[in-house]
């Protein structure tokens, strides 16, 4: 490993911006890890503080950005970092510089209270920097919803919702929804909070749909999905089982516009511990990995949630990614 002597690590400033940009597309071969972490800038949970650049011989080599993020974690809301991504310029890779740049990352965001770094990232990498696999999952809960062309017979116990676009003034109604879906129970729910680029996508392909109820005043419902793939929804929210049932309805249609058969099979995201889970019939299916990682940065209920998960006395927690990671 050799040393780089004109070596610098610090937290990036505006000026970096270009410089960051061309080592995240130097790095990955293409422009969408620079487009993430400029979305990023725009979350209310960014800290520049917490996005750190190598500069070598005033130049930006390399870069990561640690996302603050509130987890839930055993019934309670804790602070963690997010890193992603990471990038170094080819040639100054395989120096030891990555690793430079998230020991200083986490020492930075120890400092400023964080309890624990997570990510999805390459499981030979990061173990050695102190990364621990199958710290959460992927979960979704399988349902089927039949339907029959033309024209619809919506069962008759379902409410009538419409949707809209999610728009100007619908995050804080969303928020609620949200928390009313995943809190306490799911663990490593990400909180997005109320601010709108949480809730709709920068990706045209994606739509976030906001259901409303039968006399049109209150949002009971929101789903944020590919369109090309309504039938596995990114995000899901009801305010309770007879509106995802009928939330499934409508998506279900959209399906049928596709030309799809008279059965939609949908893989919802959600936990098995979340409500509407249950309300759903149940079933939902938790999976992890050694991809899926996370780092104590001091002692904290994550040791507990970790040492639970991996007795098996617990499924593993499900974070839904922020809209920024929905470029592809
Ligand atoms: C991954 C990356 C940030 C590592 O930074 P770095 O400064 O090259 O890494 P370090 O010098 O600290 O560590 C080098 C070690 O990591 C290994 N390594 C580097 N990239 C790796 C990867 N993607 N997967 C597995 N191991 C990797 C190297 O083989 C090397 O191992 P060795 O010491 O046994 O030879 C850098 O290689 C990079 O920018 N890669 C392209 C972008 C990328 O893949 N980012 C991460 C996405 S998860």
């Amino acid at each position: 490993m050799t040393e780089e002597k004109n070596l610098k690590i610090r937290s990036e400033t505006i000026a970096d911006y270009a410089g960051i940009a061309a080592v995240n597309f130097a790095a990955f071969g293409m422009t969408e890890e620079s487009s993430i972490v400029a979305l990023q800038r725009q979350s209310e949970n960014f800290d520049p503080d917490l996005s750190l650049v190598a500069e070598i011989d005033g130049r930006v080599a390399g870069h990561v950005m640690f996302m603050p993020h509130r987890v839930q974690l055993l019934g309670e809301t804790v602070r963690a970092v997010n890193l992603a991504p990471i990038s170094i310029l080819p040639e100054y890779q395989k120096k030891g510089i990555g690793g430079k740049l998230i020991e200083a990352g986490h020492n930075l965001a120890r400092e400023k209270g964080y309890d624990f770094s997570f990510l999805l990232g390459h499981p030979t990498y990061y173990p050695r920097l102190g990364y621990l696999p199958n710290a959460y999952g992927f979960s979704t809960l399988k349902a089927t919803v039949g339907f029959s062309r033309p024209g619809r017979d919506q069962s008759h116990d379902l409410p009538a919702l419409t949707t809209r676009p999610v728009k100007q003034g619908d995050g804080p109604t969303l928020y609620s929804l949200w928390r009313e879906n995943f809190l306490p129970e799911v663990d490593f729910s990400l909180d997005p909070g109320e601010a709108l680029v949480e809730w709709v996508s920068p990706n045209p392909a994606v739509e976030a749909l906001a259901f409303l109820s039968e006399d049109g005043s209150e949002i009971v419902g929101y789903c944020r999905t590919r369109k090309a793939t309504p039938e596995k929804p990114i995000m899901f929210l009801a305010k309770d089982g007879a509106v995802a049932r009928a939330m499934l309805e409508l998506l279900a249609e959209k399906k049928a516009e596709q030309g799809e058969a008279s059965a939609v099979e949908f893989e919802l995201p959600l936990h098995p511990s979340a409500r509407l889970s249950a309300e759903l019939g149940g079933g939902a299916h938790c999976r992890t990995g050694i991809y899926t990682m996370a780092c104590p940065l001091r002692p904290s209920l994550f040791d507990e949630y970790y040492a639970q998960v991996n007795a098996g006395e617990r499924p593993p927690g499900f974070p839904i990614w922020p809209t920024a990671f929905e470029l592809s």
